[in-house]
């Protein structure tokens, strides 16, 4: 064999052994994931009736699960409505091992739990009796967190003669209706409506005055934002829900509109001007 030819196949050689030599962890890795651990996932539950799904799977409302997986994590998410108008989404990542012990009772302020009340306008009566606790005036830019058909902020504008309003929903066929009430009641140029999760609001720039008619698990996760955010003399006004302990400045009831002449719970927070401690 010539030198030139035994050169040639010394280099061809060398290639291999290099290219060998640098596939060999990525085939490591590819036979380490296609082996499947077999999991015992026990579950704590943050409710009786909670459903649970784990990697997008559903398992329906059970507290011990056996499945195999090739993953290193698992995603778990419990799903459970504290009331008929309320649903919450409690997710938790796990490192995968034989038995996984899970306790999901409580909240991880790192993975907040996602909240979602559904629709309920409040009847314009008690809409009008909320803007007349929280004392709307012209000086006032109002806030609805969860606005529905923008009903709050419509006739805290046109009504009370706020300069401003601002409604905030999740859902965009809210955010729509909204915006075709304001352009049917005139007052399109000062309101504004957007699409988005209040529970991801960490400041409320201008507001004076918050309306609010979303049930006290989402009052208690604003809570925080209210306190911290507002101006002193800023008014909250809930539709019925409480704010824990935290102590309403005010607490009304009213009486509705006929022909139902329900009795509803209103109550004020005055920032600053709380009875109890905070
Ligand atoms: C009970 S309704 C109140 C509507 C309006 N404020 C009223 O009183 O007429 C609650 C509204 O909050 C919205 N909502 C529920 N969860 C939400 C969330 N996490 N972020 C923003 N909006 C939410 C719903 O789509 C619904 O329109």
């Amino acid at each position: 064999m010539s030198l030139k030819v035994r050169v040639g196949l010394g280099i061809v050689a060398l290639a291999a052994m290099v290219v060998g030599v640098s596939l060999l962890p990525g085939m490591r890795a590819m036979a380490a994931a296609e082996k499947a651990t077999k999991v015992t996932l026990k579950l704590q539950l943050p409710a009786s009736d909670a459903k649970v799904t784990v990697d997008g799977k559903e398992y329906g409302n059970t507290t011990e699960i056996n499945l195999e997986t090739k993953k290193d994590k698992l995603t778990v998410v419990a799903t459970w409505k504290p009331n008929n108008y309320t649903e919450i989404v409690r997710k938790r990542k796990v490192d995968v091992k034989d038995v996984i012990q899970l306790d999901m009772r409580t909240a991880d302020p790192k993975m907040p739990d996602d909240i979602q009340v559904i629709y309920v306008p409040t009847p314009d009566d008690v809409v009008e009796e909320m803007c007349r606790l929280a004392k709307v005036t012209k000086d006032d830019v109002v806030y609805d967190l969860g606005c529905g058909d923008g009903r709050m902020v419509i006739t805290a504008v046109k009504k009370f003669g706020a300069k401003k309003g601002v409604g905030v929903d999740i859902d965009p066929d809210r955010v729509k209706d909204s915006k075709e009430n304001a352009k049917k009641a005139e007052v399109e140029d000062k309101v504004e409506f957007r699409k988005g999760d209040v529970l991801k609001i960490d400041d409320l720039p201008d507001a004076t005055v918050v309306l609010l008619y979303m049930g006290e698990d989402i009052n208690l996760r604003l809570r925080p934002i209210l306190k911290a955010k507002l101006k002193p003399g800023s008014r909250v006004v809930s539709h019925r829900f409480t704010m824990g302990d935290w102590e309403p400045t005010r607490t009304i009831v009213y009486r509705g509109a006929a022909p139902n002449n329900y009795d509803y719970t209103l109550l004020l927070w005055v920032i600053g001007e709380e009875k109890k401690k905070q």
